[in-house]
């Protein structure tokens, strides 16, 4: 081996043992953990107020090694994760679950080139289709999520029969799904056939099965179900079973919401 090679492997080595979090300087994984500045770090580790494995640490050499615990004034402190959110066009016949124990296909199963784990934001049904967020993010998707927030997400129902404007407007003023009266939905007619019709429609609730459950309170039976937004997120022109990540406005726009 040339002694060019023996220091590029060298060099290569000591990168990937800092970007795996292997070997890190105490004052630098501080920082990295978005506490505070790498000179505010030392400041830190000076006042004693840093402890590794439960020992208080006050030299600036300390190395961090995987697994080790740091804590600034007894809270836990990690590195920052890096944030990936994707969009899933959920096919029909896959599960929103991570796994499952009857073995049927999950939304995990389409995303196994990811090489950072993410997790479903809500769920579609097995037999839904459409516009799946996951994320490895939380926060962002217990916001999302949570009824107080009021994210509305925008269903394509095609239903069995010609659905009536009366019928409508009961699902825009709420129906009662049992033990609960749905919230004020948008919803309107894309297309109206004799034996079949496609409605729009908006809801900001998340009740399990809510948009069947709505339809058979007013008589129809949902026959296909896709997800098409989620806020302003679109589902667009992407493959059944293709997924990809959330462009930097689309990020900034959930972090706004
Ligand atoms: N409403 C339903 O009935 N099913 C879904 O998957 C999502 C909303």
């Amino acid at each position: 081996m040339t002694l060019w090679k023996f220091l590029h492997n060298v060099e290569t080595s000591i990168i990937l043992s800092f970007q795996k979090g292997i070997v890190m300087r105490l004052q630098k994984y501080i920082a990295s953990c978005g506490v505070t500045s790498r000179r505010k770090a030392e400041e830190l580790i000076r006042n004693k107020r840093i402890r590794v494995n439960g020992v208080i640490i006050d030299e600036m050499g300390y190395v961090v090694r995987e697994n080790d615990r740091v804590e600034l004034d007894n809270h836990l402190i990690k590195p920052d994760e890096k944030m990936v959110y994707i969009l899933l066009n959920k096919p029909v016949g896959y599960i929103t679950t991570v796994s499952d124990e009857q073995n049927r296909p999950t939304v995990m199963d389409l995303l196994k080139d990811l090489d950072t784990r993410v997790f479903p934001v809500g769920r579609l049904d097995y037999n839904t289709s459409g516009l799946l967020l996951l994320t490895n993010d939380g926060q962002m998707a217990y916001k999302l999520t949570h009824p107080k927030h009021k994210v509305y997400k925008t269903y394509q129902v095609t239903v069995q029969g010609m659905v009536s404007l009366p019928d409508i407007n009961k699902l825009k003023n709420g129906v009662d799904i049992g033990h609960h009266i749905t919230a004020k939905a948008f919803v309107r007619i894309i297309e109206n056939r004799h034996n079949r019709s496609e409605v729009e429609i908006k809801i900001h609730e998340g009740k399990n099965r809510q948009v069947r459950r709505m339809f058979k309170a007013v008589g129809y039976k949902v026959i296909e179900l896709e997800r098409t937004a989620m806020g302003d997120i679109k589902l667009g022109r992407i493959k059944s079973g293709h997924y990809r990540k959330l462009t930097n406005k689309e990020i900034e726009y959930l972090r706004n919401l």
